[in-house]
């Protein structure tokens, strides 16, 4: 099993890379050279390396045993101040510790946007009227482009009902292209209606976002895209964007227009993302408050994972040439000189910066290769979330028990849902969709 985890993983990052291409050997040098002079420039040597996925023999392989995942450091708190005051009401959270909690965010993981940020104008390049799902719908096709950045090219796809009675749900995806997928592989065999269809049959429309196109997805590439417009030359400081955050404020701006659009009701635009996007999907749910709901699918550490649990994938594995791009260069201290025991951050505290506004948890199963992403750390990161979606008079996640596979626990504003297969939020679609018709509604 652990094998089909590998081979799933290999899919997902070759996926991921589809985006750009897969990697030059000039374009694998120049990752190589920027984490050397990010390195350097952080003052660190050598970084612990990561737990091996691939081979469950090596004496740092991955932990996908429960009962091996022994005593974890205590989480950093989530309602006490940096003046040692406690929270106690959810004025106290949005006024105190949210701020002081999303500056740790900025500085320590994943990095502030500069105020060099280019500025994104959308351009409609054409519309397709299409029948789908037996709706007849329009795609519009957007570029986000910049005066100043002209290499930018950022793809956004909004797909609606042709006839709308009002302003409609709109679920913004992070992902790839419709209809496009891994080069040299068949698509994944149909098994009933895909989620654009499930959406559309509801009455809702769709956008697809493509984040390589906002930010690539390599070190090499932080020379390109809006961290290198913004950066202008210069190196990334400290506590600047990696490409999590970067994918985010593509949202973000994908929001901008969105909310232009007299056909699209404003207050319910939902986030979703797997993987890599499924991390990029919360984050985005963490900064900006417009998005109403949020849907994260295996996202694993740096996602909804406790960073501080030994299970699958850890912060060691962030922290090299392959992933660190994603985060702030400061990041990468806690796989050398500190670990993540010393972070003033974790998952939880993640989740609860989308309080209290809905949000659905979703991974696949160990045996069916998702232990990577490390599931229970997610439910768990969940559980310690709750406290502050409990301030605001609202359960988070209800339950202690941990979730049979396939249930889907969502009585709270916090739903989890494992379900029966591997690393995918194919079979969560229709649990999602369902939570979020039935918040959207409750809150109209
Ligand atoms: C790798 C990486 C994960 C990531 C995944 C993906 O496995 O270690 O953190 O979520 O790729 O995005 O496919």
């Amino acid at each position: 099993m652990i094998r089909r985890r590998a081979s799933w993983l290999l899919l997902l990052a070759g996926l991921a890379s589809a985006a750009t291409a897969q990697p030059s050997p000039q374009r694998q040098a120049d990752t190589q050279r920027d984490y050397q002079a990010t390195l350097a420039r952080m003052g660190l040597a050598a970084l612990r390396p990561g737990a091996d996925g691939q081979h469950p023999d090596a004496p740092n392989a991955a932990n996908y045993d429960e009962a091996r995942v022994g005593p974890a450091a205590p989480l950093p708190p989530l309602l006490r101040g940096w003046d040692g005051k406690e929270i106690k009401s959810a004025g106290q959270w949005t006024r105190i510790r949210r701020p002081e909690i999303l500056a740790l965010f900025d500085r320590e993981v994943f990095g502030r946007v500069p105020a060099t940020a280019p500025s994104i104008d959308w351009g409609l390049d054409w519309s397709e009227t299409r029948i789908k799902a037996g709706v007849q719908v329009v795609t519009s096709h957007y570029t986000g482009r910049s005066a100043s950045a002209p290499t930018l090219g950022i793809r956004l796809d909004v797909t609606l009902p042709q006839k709308t009675r009002g302003r409609v749900p709109l679920i913004l995806e992070l992902g790839f292209p419709e209809g496009s997928h891994f080069p040299g592989l068949r698509p994944p065999p149909s098994t009933g209606p895909d989620w654009t269809e499930q959406v559309v049959s509801r009455g809702w429309g769709y956008a697809v976002l493509v984040p390589g196109t906002i930010q690539p997805d390599d070190g090499a590439g932080l020379a390109e895209g809006v961290i290198g417009a913004a950066a202008r030359g210069q190196p990334r400081r400290a506590d600047e964007w990696g490409a999590l955050r970067a994918w985010a404020w593509g949202a973000s701006r994908a929001m901008d227009l969105l909310t232009r659009d007299r056909r699209i009701d404003g207050r319910r635009i939902a986030i979703e993302g797997l993987s890599r996007y499924g991390k990029a999907a919360l984050v985005t749910m963490a900064y900006d408050p417009r998005f109403s709901i949020g849907f994260t699918g295996s996202s694993g550490a740096g996602g909804a994972k406790l960073l501080r649990r030994h299970f699958g994938e850890q912060i060691e594995n962030l922290a090299a040439s392959g992933e660190y791009h994603w985060f702030a260069p400061n990041f990468l201290k806690y796989a050398g000189p500190l670990t993540s025991a010393e972070l003033q951050v974790d998952a939880h505290m993640l989740i609860a910066l989308a309080a209290p506004r809905p949000l659905f948890i979703g991974a696949g199963t160990v045996e069916h290769g998702d232990g990577w992403v490390d599931p229970r750390g997610s439910f768990e990161a969940a559980r310690a979330a709750s406290p502050v979606y409990r301030l605001f008079g609202m359960p988070g996640l209800v339950g202690d028990s941990w979730p049979a596979v396939g249930e889907t626990r969502a009585s709270g504003r916090i739903a989890f849902r494992q379900h029966e297969d591997g690393h995918s939020n194919a079979p969560n679609w229709p649990a999602f969709l369902e939570f979020a018709a039935n918040r959207w509604s409750a809150n109209r």
